[in-house]
């Protein structure tokens, strides 16, 4: 399976800051187009960029938001709807981050609702899921893990609209990772956690997130059961992003 490269631009930088990244993103791919063999691209602006970032954007590389309401179209102020999202060409949006979780005390309930909406729109769920550091001190961190992930799917998960990033929440921003034998084993593990759920779940992508960068992403990318990253920080630089890629 390909690799999911997957930048996640948070609150960060104005419209012409978009469009720019965009607009480089997309020259990149286009003078290095085997960078598609091996790779699918996604970023997910800020919702009110989605639309002029799509207009930069070529067949070679989707859009996405960055969350969505777990309610339908209507009275609820400050959302964004998963219709919307589609309307506006997204494939997917990312659910659950560690931000949303932590800051807006997302539930795992309340996750699983918003990736019903998504499913419903024929949207894919990036659920993300990871431990904090004192769980993963007191060796919680597969108990926290398989808890977000099966309490957040909904029934309408499959295989072709679920994808999962692991983000250990103390790798976010931090520029820590775990090491490699901890990516492998958790990511193995979610792998044989989804197949309890999924039909086919060696073929749902898994990714890793938290301070991903070009330096560190081959090692990551040599893992098995990682399919992809979804990248934080280094997704506000083109040449960061892709050099992502180029490690796949
Ligand atoms: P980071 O963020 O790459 O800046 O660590 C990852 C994320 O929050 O998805």
């Amino acid at each position: 399976m390909k690799n999911l490269i997957a930048g996640n631009w948070k609150m960060n930088g104005n419209l012409s800051d978009a469009v720019n990244l965009a607009q480089n993103i997309v020259q990149i791919i286009q003078n290095e187009p085997q960078l598609l063999e091996k790779n699918d691209f996604l970023i997910c602006p800020p919702y009110h960029h989605l639309v002029p970032v799509q207009a930069e954007l070529s067949m070679a590389v989707s859009i996405g938001g960055q969350d969505c309401s777990p309610f339908d179209n209507g009275a609820y102020t400050g959302d964004i709807s998963a219709e919307m999202l589609k309307d506006a060409n997204c494939s997917s949006v990312i659910l659950g981050h560690s931000e949303r979780r932590q800051y807006y005390l997302e539930s795992n309930m309340f996750i699983r609702q918003k990736a019903m909406m998504a499913n419903e729109q024929g949207l894919t769920s990036i659920i993300c899921v990871g431990e904090t550091e004192e769980q993963r001190e007191a060796g919680e961190e597969q108990d926290v893990v398989v808890a977000q992930m099966l309490e957040s799917l909904p029934e309408t998960a499959t295989t072709e609209n679920t994808v999962i990033a692991y983000e250990p929440v103390w790798a976010i921003g931090t520029g820590k990772i775990p090491t490699i034998e901890d990516i492998t084993a958790m990511h193995d593990f979610i792998r044989s956690k989804l197949s309890e759920k999924l039909e086919n779940a060696n073929k749902v992508r898994i990714l890793y997130g938290g301070s991903v960068k070009p330096a560190n992403a081959a090692e990551i990318f040599a893992v098995e059961n990682v399919n992809g990253a979804l990248i934080g920080g280094a997704s506000l630089k083109a040449e960061d992003f892709i050099g992502i890629a180029k490690a796949s």
